[in-house]
């Protein structure tokens, strides 16, 4: 088996490098993530030499626009998609909101959508907002102990009137792995409905074969995946052609400008293609076998969840053994991402914080817009929990302080 190479995988992120951040354990990653070199090179390079409006026949101009063409094309292949279906908006959120709208045009009084009560806002408010306008909105509850949803569950919600399902792959607060392939597979043997995925919390475990899914829209954000900050989202193309234009009246029959009514930045476009050129780093430092991308994607997210899910596992056993904190959703490894909420139940979550950040140790506290989850597991939102997330470039002697961390946060 081949193991991840921890001292290559940190020298393609410069923040291990940065001396202001020497000595400090990063574990608020599903907040955001370190960003690679290969993007941080591709921003500079935009911003340095091709800072000019694209697709005009200039050089600088073209060179802009093959820059933005290339983040594309690259992500499309990564993600098993056509490149027709990849779509940039300036955040997962903003997508949602813009698709919220643009289905509501297509829908009659009446019809009904299925949102889970797993997700976070983004994936939620926006499809839940539309019962004001007659839609009718079914909840998929989440186990009260493990936060979990069950796809049995969607027996009693689905009906021939079901138009839309959306739920997350995983949850930003829960963590667990939601079986994607099955509950879409489920969902349209009752109906033609429309599953929307937020990836969010998956994609940076290892980037999604979303072909292979069969999810009908996939959101993730790059800033959580190594890259700069956009929301890439896929449509398929027959959803993507029945949807009402969101653009200018002009764009629409252009796909990358129909449901982005606010334009991203072109830099950061093309700087997405700098999270496929790490990829492609890592493979060839890995492997030495040819492949194409969404293979190479395969191997890659076995190569980095193994290596997480070996750390998880050093953390959660320690963590089991502890009476005084409660786990947020399931507490084996093998069922879940490294992101680890847990609630004291002797201390306050600011006493807590306050220890691990003495210990140089950087976590995240609150509720993390998973406001719903928190809720349906009767988590008082004003206090939330303490959330520990890690990735791929994460060390066993991150984990050993985070572990010390604890202990004397703990008590
Ligand atoms: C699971 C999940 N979904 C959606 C979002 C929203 O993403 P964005 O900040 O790109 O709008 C987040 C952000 O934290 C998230 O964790």
């Amino acid at each position: 088996m081949t193991l991840l190479d921890s001292v290559f995988i940190r020298s393609q992120f410069p923040a291990f490098k940065e001396p202001s951040l020497k000595g400090w354990a990063f574990f608020e990653n599903a907040g955001g993530s370190y960003t690679c070199r290969q993007v941080i090179d591709l921003l500079n390079t935009y911003y340095t030499r091709t800072k000019v409006q694209p697709y005009y026949n200039y050089p600088a101009s073209r060179q802009a626009g093959a820059a933005m063409d290339n983040a594309y094309t690259r992500l499309a292949a990564w993600l098993n998609v056509d490149e027709s279906e990849v779509q940039f908006g300036p955040s997962t959120t903003q997508n949602l909101y813009v698709l919220a709208h643009a289905f509501r045009e297509m829908w009659d009084k009446g019809d009904e959508i299925i949102v889970s009560a797993q997700d976070h806002e983004s994936n939620a408010g926006f499809w839940r907002r539309l019962e004001n306008t007659g839609i009718t909105v079914r909840e998929w509850g989440v186990d009260p102990e493990t936060g979990m949803l069950d796809p049995a569950d969607l027996d009693d919600l689905l009906s021939p009137r079901t138009r839309l399902l959306a739920f997350p792959h995983c949850s930003n607060v829960v963590g667990h792995v939601n079986p994607v392939s099955d509950i879409v597979k489920k969902a349209k043997a009752v109906t033609d409905v429309c599953v929307v995925v937020d990836g969010v919390a998956y994609a940076p475990h290892g980037l999604p074969d979303i072909g292979s899914l069969g999810a009908d829209i996939y959101l993730f954000s790059l800033y959580k995946t190594w890259g700069p900050h956009l929301g890439l989202m896929t449509i398929k193309k027959p959803i993507m052609d029945a949807l009402p234009n969101q653009g200018h009246f002009f764009n629409a029959f252009l796909d990358r400008k129909k449901m982005m009514p606010a334009g991203p930045d072109h830099a950061q476009i093309a700087a997405v293609a700098g999270v496929a050129e790490y990829l492609d780093d890592v493979y060839d430092h890995h492997f030495s076998e040819p492949a194409d991308p969404a293979e190479k994607g395969r191997q890659l997210k076995q190569l980095f969840q193994n290596h997480e899910t070996a750390l998880l596992k050093i953390l959660m056993d320690w963590l089991k053994q502890r009476t005084d904190i409660r786990i947020i959703g399931p507490d084996d490894p093998a069922l879940r991402a490294p992101t680890v909420s847990i609630v004291p139940k002797n201390r306050s979550i600011d006493a807590v914080f306050a220890v691990l950040t003495d210990k140089k140790l950087m976590t995240g506290q609150g509720h993390f817009y998973g406001v719903r989850p928190l809720l349906g597991m009767n988590i008082p939102i004003e206090t939330g929990a303490l959330r520990l997330s890690f990735l791929h470039y994460t060390t066993s002697d991150e984990i050993r302080q985070l572990i010390d961390g604890l202990a004397a946060a703990l008590g």
